[in-house]
């Protein structure tokens, strides 16, 4: 019996969404709670094979693509219409939380057999998605997959990619592939009707304000810099201090004036070193290599380009004698989503009963790479004080409930279009 598709979103199951999300949680799950699951890492597989074990009596058609992107598909009662997609990521950072991309993934899958157990049929073909790196953390840039989806990555150039222990994405890519030889491949890019997407906020306006849905407007900009400080290593003991080209000195007077160089009282700039390696690492050498990334964000791309102009000039003026090089290393502009799909997750919150409001997200997400090539969005539930890229991140089951039951309020609507 078909549900009128008000009701959609109550059929959101959120007790077998927890459970779900609990069980993933299990791959990859740290001793202090949280979850380490490197992208194309055997946990990572893992957690992919999971998800088509739940696939599987729902009778979705899964594939996947050049980048190892999983598609888990529900056809529409018009084979040749563009499908929709909603997903996230299942790669975590090293003390990453139990709901940071897997709750995208695993509330789709909640609102694909929400519909499909009341019967609805839709036009358009559904998919839900696992995006391949989006946390970018054992392989730079992150949003890989869905960045190649939409085109704005090419994976040829992606595949000598290394990450710390001199594995490629292309070796790691093949290793997973040949995991799920098994799976139909497909060529990614095809064309899309819509994209969606919900994730927990990882900032705390949500929760400051009471609101249960953040309907996302966009996403902030960013640039990510290497910067290589070298100078000549030594004796600890014997080499003068006036002498030595200290690369470990020398880049942290670099960070520290660059903390000063970019500070900004309005606390909109995010500066982070997230990186930082110091060669040969011996106690008894003087260091003689620093290599150390940036991870610079702001709402205005005019800002970012204007902070960018005062990098390098900063770290040459506190090189101590070192040479220092700056590299840009990837580069995301602001996203706006679209309008429409903003408006079209309000209007479901609100008839679901929810508190809602518009913000801009401060985190990347996937739907920034697929809004260049369809219609997107991305609906925020709260989570605890706003943690996030860390073991205790936490969200409460209601909430988590809420974003699964928009989604698949929103997702109905967006099918029958
Ligand atoms: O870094 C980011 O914004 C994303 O959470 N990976
Ligand atoms: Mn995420
Ligand atoms: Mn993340």
């Amino acid at each position: 019996m078909a549900t009128k598709t008000r009701d959609i979103g109550e059929l959101v199951d959120g007790a077998r969404l927890w459970r779900r999300l609990m069980a993933m949680a299990e791959i990859g799950a740290t001793a202090n709670g949280g979850v380490n699951r490197p992208t194309l890492s055997p946990a990572d597989n893992e957690s992919r094979r999971l998800m088509l074990d739940w696939a599987k009596p729902l009778g979705l058609e899964a594939s996947i693509d050049e980048v190892a992107n999983l598609y888990l598909g529900r056809p529409g009662s018009d084979p040749e219409a563009a499908p929709v997609l909603i997903g996230s990521h299942l790669d975590s950072q090293p003390t990453g939380g139990k709901f940071d991309g897997a709750y995208g993934v695993l509330a789709a899958l909640e609102a694909l057999e929400a519909i499909a157990e009341a019967g609805i049929e839709t036009r358009r073909p559904i998919e839900v998605v696992a995006w391949t790196n989006e946390e970018g953390s054992r392989f730079q840039p992150g949003c890989m997959g869905s960045a190649v989806f939409a085109g704005a990555l090419e994976l040829a150039a992606l595949r000598s990619v290394r990450d710390s222990a001199g594995v490629t994405v292309g070796a790691a890519l093949e290793e997973t592939l040949a995991g799920l030889a098994e799976l139909p491949r497909r060529q990614g890019g095809f064309p899309v009707a819509s994209y969606l997407e919900v994730h927990i906020e990882q900032g705390p306006r949500l929760e400051a304000a009471g609101n249960a849905i953040g309907a996302v407007t966009g996403i902030q900009g960013s640039r990510r810099f290497g910067v290589e400080v070298l100078g000549a290593e030594a004796h600890a003991g014997t080499e003068p201090m006036p002498q030595r080209r200290d690369a470990l000195k020398a880049a942290c007077q670099i960070v520290a004036a660059l903390e000063q160089a970019l500070a900004d009282e309005s606390d909109r700039v995010r500066f982070t070193v997230g990186r930082f390696e110091v060669f040969p690492g011996s106690p008894n050498t003087v260091p003689g290599r620093v290599f150390f990334t940036i991870d610079l964000r702001h709402p205005e791309q005019q800002t970012i380009d204007w902070l960018t102009a005062a990098i390098e000039p900063t770290a040459l003026a506190n090189a101590r004698g070192c040479e220092v090089r700056v590299e840009v290393r990837a580069s995301a502009a602001p996203v706006r989503f679209d309008a429409e799909v903003a408006a079209l997750i309000r209007r479901r919150a609100e008839a679901l009963g929810l508190g809602h409001m518009e913000l801009l997200s401060l985190a990347g997400h996937d739907a920034g790479p697929l809004s260049r090539v369809c219609p997107a969005g991305l609906i925020f539930v709260p989570c605890e004080k706003g943690i996030s890229h860390n073991e205790a991140e936490n969200a409460e089951p209601d909430d988590l409930t809420a974003g699964a039951r928009v989604l698949a309020s929103c997702l109905v609507a967006l099918a029958n279009r």
